[in-house]
């Protein structure tokens, strides 16, 4: 009796320390997030989870860093030039082209069978000195339009298959960028020069130089901007009733955490009812835009994550032949053009983030 009581009581205590062994190794798993378990379904790359192209950007300063670019290589199957194919970067003078940054990305991807997205033609940012500057008739002006569209066209015939036509044509109120107004500072030279009907001449010199091509218009704010959503639905019906040729769209998905999924899901539901292509064309989830953080907290990772799959998921759900891929803005957050947040898919150690995975959840959904 005395024995069996001894027993019992060593027995309980064992236990006892049994369930407090494993308590503490789950809240030391769940806190680790510098070195979480991850299963193993996760290894198998995004590009191989996919049923569509998943793609990055790259700049020249890609190639002398190893860890960004054995991500571009394993993970990604599409590729856009950050900066490397604007005007900026391919029209030092009026007379000349400089192909060399884009030359080297462009081959780098065709080698390694990543898709090449042109971006892009004509967008009122990017833009150098002399064009600033340029002082000439409206002839004048619509002949650096289309020798530029001519010129990037030809040259990258058969390399470079899809092009950002026009980018970011539209303000947010959803009148065409021009001119300054109270309610918008930023202002488009070409419109201003060219007059409202340049879009539309842009995607009719870029099918006469590469009838092959796929021609997209890519904006921003179509998942808060219902009146620039508008805009682009009514100038796609508008040239599809004048017959000009665009293929598709570009949504730039510039997001952050406090977006709802009902708008992001919205923005893709609208502007594919038109049919076209959709491209998901520059996507980052910032979640410092305020810049109260230092550090990303484990409520903001996972809010990112989820927002991730709901996109991706969401994405499937069009008609498979509009799916024409999903661009992120950037290989990691050390690369990413948003300073001082963590809007991707890999952090500034180029570790997979919970946003990784949740994505990749999103694919195989
Ligand atoms: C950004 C680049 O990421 C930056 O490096 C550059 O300084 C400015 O342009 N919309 C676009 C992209 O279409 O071309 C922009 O890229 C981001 C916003």
């Amino acid at each position: 009796m005395k024995y069996s009581g001894i027993i019992v009581s060593v027995l309980n205590l064992l236990f006892g320390l049994l369930l407090f062994w494993g308590c503490a190794a789950k809240i030391t798993d769940d806190n680790n997030t510098s070195n979480p378990v991850v299963p193993d379904k996760y290894a198998v790359p995004l590009k191989v989870v996919a049923t569509f192209p998943v793609g990055t950007v790259m700049s020249l300063s890609t190639f002398s860093n190893g860890p960004a670019l054995a991500i571009v290589k394993n993970e990604f199957s599409s590729v856009t030039c950050e900066n490397a194919m604007k005007i900026a970067a391919t029209q030092p003078t009026s007379t000349t082209f400089n192909f060399s940054e884009s030359d080297s990305i462009t081959s780098y991807c065709v080698r390694n069978g990543i898709r090449v997205h042109g971006h892009t033609l004509v967008w009122h940012q990017s833009l150098p000195a002399w064009l600033t500057a340029f002082q000439g008739d409206s002839a004048a002006w619509e002949n650096i339009l289309k020798t530029r569209i001519k010129t990037m066209l030809t040259h990258f015939k058969g390399r470079v298959k899809s092009w950002d036509v026009v980018n970011e044509a539209f303000n947010d109120d959803g009148t065409l960028r021009a001119f300054a107004t109270a309610t918008n500072s930023k202002t488009s030279m070409w419109a201003q020069k060219l007059g409202k009907d340049y879009v539309a001449r842009c995607f009719q010199y870029a099918h006469e130089a590469d009838p092959d091509a796929k021609l997209f218009y890519n904006d921003y704010g179509q998942e808060y901007s219902s009146a620039k959503t508008a805009a682009i639905l009514a100038m796609v019906a508008d040239f599809k009733k004048r017959g000009i040729p665009i293929d598709g769209l570009g949504l730039q998905f510039h997001t952050n955490i406090q977006r709802s999924d009902a708008d992001l899901k919205n923005a893709i539901s609208q502007l594919s009812s038109t049919g076209l292509l959709l491209h998901i064309s520059e996507l980052d989830i910032s979640m410092n835009s305020a810049q109260t953080f230092t550090q990303p907290t484990t409520t903001m990772l996972d809010t990112q994550k989820s927002k991730m799959t709901a996109i991706a998921a969401f994405y499937k759900t069009i008609p498979v032949l509009q799916q024409f891929g999903i661009t992120f803005w950037g290989i990691s957050d050390a690369n990413s053009w948003i300073t001082n947040d963590w809007p991707l898919l890999f952090d500034k150690t180029y570790s997979k983030k919970p946003a990784y995975f949740g994505f990749w959840d999103g694919l195989k959904q």
